[in-house]
Order: C-alpha cells, then sequence, then structure tokens
C-alpha cells in the first residue's frame, strides 16, 4: 500500500532544484521500497518569474508567498532550502506550530537557533531534521545519532568548509589567496561575499550543532572564536606542504575530563594523516570514539544532488513518522555542563612562518620554556609554546604561527571527570 505525503518547499535554488530532480529520479523507488508517494504540493520562491533550470511537476504550485505553504493545511512536511535566518525562523515556526514535519539544510539558523526550533518540535511532536547542514552530501548528523548510540565519542575533526578547503589546496598549489578565491567564485564554489567561509564562520556553525551532536553540549560563536585563513599566503601553505604537513581549516572538538575544547582554525596537518590528503571541496570528518576507535566520513560537503540526497533522506523519515504516528525520540543529550576551552589556550607546537633571524628566535626560547627548530629560512617549528608565550611572541615578532594539530599536551589538564547526574529508570 502506498501513502502519499503532501510535501511542501521553501526555496529553488542549488538545493531545492537538487531536491525537484532526486524526487523526480528516485520517486517509484522511494514508492517500491518505502511504500511512500512525496507529492510536491507547492514551493515558494522569491523571484515568480525567475528562470528555473528544473521543471516542476504538473500540478506543483510555485508560489511567492511563504504563508501561502507553510499555512496551507493540506501539507504535512515543509522543506525550508531558501538560506537567510529570521524569514526561515518565521517560517519553520509556523510550520512547526501547525504540526507539520520540517527539515531544513539552513546551518546558520540551526547553529544559533537550533535548541529553540527543537524545543518547538518536540512540544508540538513533530520532526524536525537538519542532515544537510553538516558537511552537504555526507550523513554525518545521522550517523553520530544512530551509530553511537552504545559508544562514547571522544573527538571530532573535521574539515567542513568546502570553499576554505578549496582556496587552501590551490595556495599550496601556488595561487595566491586573491587568484584562489576568485577561482572558488568563478567555479561556483564561493559566493559573492566569502567572508563566512573564509573568516571561519561557516565551520563554525556546523561545529555548534556537531558538538550537539556528539557531546549534547551547546557552543556559542564566540566560544569557538573562529580564526580564518585569510591571514594565510602561498608561500606558507607550500613551505609547509614542502616539510611534511597540509595547511587545513580544521573543525575540531574534543573531551578531556570535564572540559571540552574546540577550535576552528588553520592547522598543519600531517601529511601521514588521512585528513591531510582531503582536497578541493570535498569535505571530511575524523570521529574518534571509545569503542570504534577513529573512522573517517568524507565526501562531497555541498553541491545540488548531494546535498538534496540528505535533505530527501530527513524527508523520508519524517514521512515514515507521519504515516506510523510514531514521534520522533528527541535523543540529543540534555544541555552538557562541559567547562568550553580553546585550543589555543593549549600548550602545543606550532609552525612558526616569518623572517626573523633565528638567534632572536633563540633569545625568546631561552628567556621561556618552548624550544624552536629552523626548518628553512623562514619557517620554524616551535614546540611546547603556552598561550602566553604565544600571545608575547606574535605581539614581538612578524610571525605567522599554525598549530600542528595532535600536538596539545594534555598533562597539565585535569583528567578527573565531573559527578555526573545518571538518571536511572526503575
Ligand atoms: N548550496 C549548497 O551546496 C548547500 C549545501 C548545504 C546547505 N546549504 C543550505 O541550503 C540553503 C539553500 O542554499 P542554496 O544554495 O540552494 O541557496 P540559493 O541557490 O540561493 O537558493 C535560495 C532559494 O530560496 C529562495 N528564497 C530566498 N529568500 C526567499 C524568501 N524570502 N521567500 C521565498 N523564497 C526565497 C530563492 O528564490 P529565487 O530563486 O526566486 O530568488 C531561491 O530559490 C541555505 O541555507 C544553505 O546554507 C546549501
Amino acid at each position: 500500500m502506498t501513502t502519499t505525503i503532501e510535501v511542501g518547499m521553501l526555496g529553488l535554488g542549488t538545493v531545492g532544484s537538487g531536491v525537484v530532480e532526486r524526487l523526480a529520479r528516485s520517486a517509484a523507488k522511494i514508492e517500491q521500497t518505502q511504500g511512500i508517494r512525496l507529492h510536491l504540493a507547492a514551493v515558494a520562491v522569491n523571484h515568480l518569474n525567475a528562470h528555473r533550470t528544473v521543471q516542476l511537476p504538473i500540478g506543483t504550485r510555485l508560489t511567492d508567498s511563504l504563508t501561502n505553504v507553510v499555512c496551507d493545511r493540506k501539507i504535512q512536511l515543509v522543506i525550508e532550502v531558501m538560506g537567510t535566518v529570521a524569514t526561515a525562523k518565521k517560517a519553520i515556526v509556523a510550520a512547526l506550530n501547525q504540526g507539520k514535519a520540517v527539515v531544513t539544510a539552513n546551518k546558520d539558523l540551526i547553529a544559533t537557533a537550533g535548541p529553540e526550533l527543537a524545543a518547538l518540535a518536540k512540544k508540538r511532536g513533530c520532526d524536525l531534521f537538519y542532515e544537510a547542514s553538516v558537511a552537504g552530501g555526507i550523513p554525518i548528523l545521522r550517523t553520530l545519532t544512530d551509530s553511537y548510540v552504545t559508544d562514547n565519542v571522544q573527538s571530532i575533526s573535521g574539515i567542513i568548509n568546502g570553499t576554505a578547503n578549496y582556496i587552501l589546496s590551490a595556495m599550496a598549489a601556488g595561487q595566491s589567496y586573491e587568484q584562489a578565491l576568485t577561482t572558488a567564485q568563478a567555479a561556483g564554489y564561493a559566493e559573492a561575499d566569502p567572508t563566512n567561509d573564509v573568516a571561519g564562520i561557516d565551520a563554525a556553525y556546523k561545529l555548534m550543532i556537531l558538538s550537539r551532536f556528539a557531546f549534547g553540549q551547546e557552543l556559542s560563536l564566540s566560544q569557538i572564536a573562529p580564526v580564518g585563513i585569510t591571514h594565510l599566503s602561498a608561500s606558507i601553505c607550500q613551505s609547509a606542504m614542502e616539510n611534511g604537513w597540509r595547511v587545513k581549516l580544521l573543525a575540531q572538538i574534543q573531551q578531556h575530563g570535564p572540559g571540552l575544547y574546540c577550535r576552528v582554525a588553520p592547522v598543519a596537518v600531517p601529511v601521514d594523516q588521512p585528513l591531510s590528503q582531503i582536497n578541493g571541496v570535498q569535505n571530511a570528518v575524523a570521529v574518534q570514539s571509545e569503542a570504534i576507535g577513529t573512522s573517517l566520513y568524507t565526501g562531497p560537503g555541498a553541491g545540488s544532488t548531494a546535498t538534496a540526497n540528505s535533505v530527501l533522506n530527513d524527508v523520508l523519515v519524517a514521512a515514515k513518522h507521519l504515516i506510523s504516528g510514531c514521534q520522533t525520540i528527541h535523543n540529543q543529550k540534555d544541555a552538557g555542563t562541559l567547562a568550553v576551552t580553546r585550543f589555543d589556550q593549549l600548550t602545543q607546537t606550532y609552525l612558526g612562518f616569518g623572517k626573523v633571524a633565528p638567534q632572536v628566535l633563540k633569545r625568546h626560547a631561552d628567556e621561556a620554556d618552548f624550544s624552536v627548530k629552523m626548518i628553512t629560512n623562514n619557517c620554524y617549528q616551535i614546540t611546547n609554546l603556552s598561550a602566553t608565550q604565544r600571545e608575547k611572541l606574535s605581539a614581538a615578532l612578524p610571525l605567522t604561527l599554525v598549530p600542528i594539530a595532535g600536538t596539545a599536551d594534555w598533562t597539565q589538564v585535569a583528567e578527573n571527570p565531573m559527578a555526573t547526574t545518571v538518571n536511572v529508570a526503575i
């Protein structure tokens, strides 16, 4: 028996067009294997007369009124793929308040208003899914939800911004930052205003979402204080590469005792680590956990088809819940109580790039507790550099400091887990 679910969609751009296309391609398979027919009843756009790359199914209403979709009584499930924060939030709140399931790809909104929207969804007994908001085509949120139930995630390291990774890969191949950005924009990998991508804000938003799923811990943008890639040069990326590292914009989160350590910043990844081999717009998320050890999830972090696939997988889960009447178990762990610290507060090893006389660096090292090894005439490996010493060194010398992955000194960090309250159902 086939059950029809009435779907409304907000947005018909890159992702929305992909959803229409994937839906047309997979409709028969979905019906055969899931017994579900997804009927796209209405789509809202901003410009009714704009040229579209896809044809809507016969009978699908195109409108420029969001209300026409979210308040349509027949529509049971709303897909939000228009972006924006305030407008999208208002539309999603309206949809949830009317008992509709919602699927969104909107990381900006979910990072900043996720808990509030999740609470509303729970109150209304609705699904709110957003797999596509992190790493586009990689099913990382559902994997964290479903496959780590009995496990304990210890750390996550991800390359989760394709634009920044594309630019860094091009810089390692010799292009200047400006050239790499222009190429990325021409190829459609960077937006006209790339600020969120190159300043690390987009990666930080995604890390905020990953933190919720992996550790049940809310993070704020100010706690992460992302560092972007705009201060890097081709010579830094190339020099690192020639000496055994790849500079990557890493989004990292790691639990240690009662603390949660986070970072979004350019990091020198040793060339023998798999993350160093993720190039161009590819994304990858490395998860370290108690039971599985390290597992790496890699794939396209954006793009019409891959992102639409994630959206449609969410749609199908929500559709099944609508049919069965079973409510989602809102199983994100309760708001965590871990103390949040940035990685840059830990003593660690850095690569220092700049034209600094070796004797000047040595004098600084002699006064403090770190050691310096000259790698080339403008690249140093600076070991055991504390946060305070790093700040002093940066202020005193024209050095760009890039932390080396995996060198944080945990010996100074408290190990003892805080007492946790466990609720046992008897
Ligand atoms: N692109 C990706 O690969 C990707 C990957 C992961 C997540 N995402 C997320 O997915 C969402 C959509 O991204 P996108 O790249 O598809 O964006 P996009 O190409 O710019 O498309 C946005 C669509 O939303 C419509 N729209 C915008 N404001 C609207 C409003 N007030 N009322 C009605 N329609 C409105 C636009 O209408 P018009 O066409 O008429 O202008 C357009 O069709 C964003 O949240 C983005 O962060 C995108």
